[in-house]
């Protein structure tokens, strides 16, 4: 491997494996493809944006002459797919552009890579396609059954890339990572979004009792997973990638008001999430087998640099919140709030 187009990143973890990746392998070169739809932001690879093994491409995934003529221009041997709509709240609401990005352009990848003869296709896919469990661990061969628009997405796309390595034999690889969090994180996901509020002293609409649970990983964890996979997966296999740090919303929640030193007041309950997932929770077992990968960020301390992160790059979200993102708060939020 020496030319790596990254798609999708200049979104929140596909430009945290690309700041990974600039820095850790000089003798590779980085290009990312990216559409910049609203999620996606060249601010967050104003790190790299002056390395000599960095490039950055606009366009999109579901194109397949920009697909094909930026890998024939750059000389790609390998992908990694970070590209995707990523928010099962926005997946309610208009699932039209998860199917296109998350299904049609992985198709248009994998399509490229068949036809360029791409040696290597790396997919990151996400721990709901699996759907809810009430307990235990999903491993990496139970069934899918994805239970809203962005997860059902994702699992399309998923099925796509195996198609492709057992039909035409691509050396294809997939992660599936749990709730992932860190720096740049776009503001409508429940960690920087209870942040940037509650620094403001707004109102955090938590759905239903909150006690819903999710299984937190650092952005760092994610992307080195990501590395040893690409590096040393075997084709045609599924790794997941689990954070081992289960928490109820709720929990969550107070934990960012106390680091903030703001008071639980600003909780309010508001309408559910239709087909809301309860417990999202996988198995590391086969990745810590194969290759002795486990998170190894304390809980306590990425969620504290996290949060002291969005105290101190008010530049990098108070732009953000404007626009389209205040039309899409409204639309998500006015009447639950309203009603709480
Ligand atoms: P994100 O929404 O922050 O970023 C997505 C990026 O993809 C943006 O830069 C956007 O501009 C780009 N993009 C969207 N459609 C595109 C298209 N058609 N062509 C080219 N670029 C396009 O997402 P994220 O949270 O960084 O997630 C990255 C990947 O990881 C996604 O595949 C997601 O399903 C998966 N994932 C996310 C999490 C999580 O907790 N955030 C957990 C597991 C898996
Ligand atoms: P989210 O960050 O959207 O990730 P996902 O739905 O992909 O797990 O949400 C994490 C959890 O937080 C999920 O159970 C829904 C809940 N949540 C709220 O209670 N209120 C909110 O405003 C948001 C965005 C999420």
């Amino acid at each position: 491997m020496k030319n790596i187009l990254v798609t999708g990143g200049a979104g929140f973890i596909g430009s945290a494996f690309v700041r990974y990746m600039v820095e850790k392998y000089p003798q590779y070169t980085i290009v990312v493809l990216d559409k910049l739809t609203y999620a996606g932001n060249l601010d967050n690879l104003l790190p790299v944006k002056d390395k000599p093994n960095y490039h950055f491409e606009r366009g999109d995934i579901a194109d397949a002459e920009a697909v094909e003529r930026i890998c024939q221009e750059h000389n790609i041997d390998a992908i990694v797919n970070f590209a995707a709509e990523s928010h099962v709240d926005r997946s309610i609401m208009n699932p039209n552009a998860f199917l296109q990005t998350d299904v049609v352009g992985v198709y248009v990848l994998l399509e490229a890579c068949r036809k360029l003869g791409i040696e290597r296709f790396h997919h990151i896919s996400t721990d709901e396609v699996y759907g809810s469990i009430d307990e235990g661990h999903f491993k990496e061969d139970d069934p899918l059954s994805p239970n809203n628009p962005y997860s059902a997405s994702k699992a399309g796309g998923e099925l796509m890339v195996r198609a492709y390595h057992v039909t035409h034999g691509l050396h294809t690889t997939i992660t599936r990572g749990s709730n992932t969090f860190g720096p740049y994180h776009y503001p409508e996901k429940l960690i920087p979004f209870f942040v940037t509020e509650a620094i403001d002293d707004r109102p955090l609409p938590l759905y239903g009792d909150g006690t819903q649970v999710r299984d937190w990983l650092y952005v760092e964890d994610h992307c080195r997973g990501v590395d040893i996979v690409l590096h040393q997966g075997a084709p045609g296999e599924v790794y997941n990638l689990g954070g081992e740090n289960e928490h109820q919303n709720i929990e969550i929640t107070h934990r960012i008001l106390d680091i903030l030193g703001k008071p639980r007041s600003l909780i309010k309950h508001v309408e559910d999430r239709p087909g809301h997932d309860r417990r999202y929770a996988i198995s590391n077992d086969k990745l810590r087998a194969h290759f002795n990968w486990s998170p190894d960020t304390p809980f306590e301390t990425a969620l504290e640099q996290t949060v002291r992160w969005y105290v101190e790059n008010e530049w990098w979200w108070r732009k953000i919140k404007s626009g389209e993102y205040l039309e899409y708060y409204k639309k998500q939020y006015g009447e639950r709030l309203a009603n709480a």
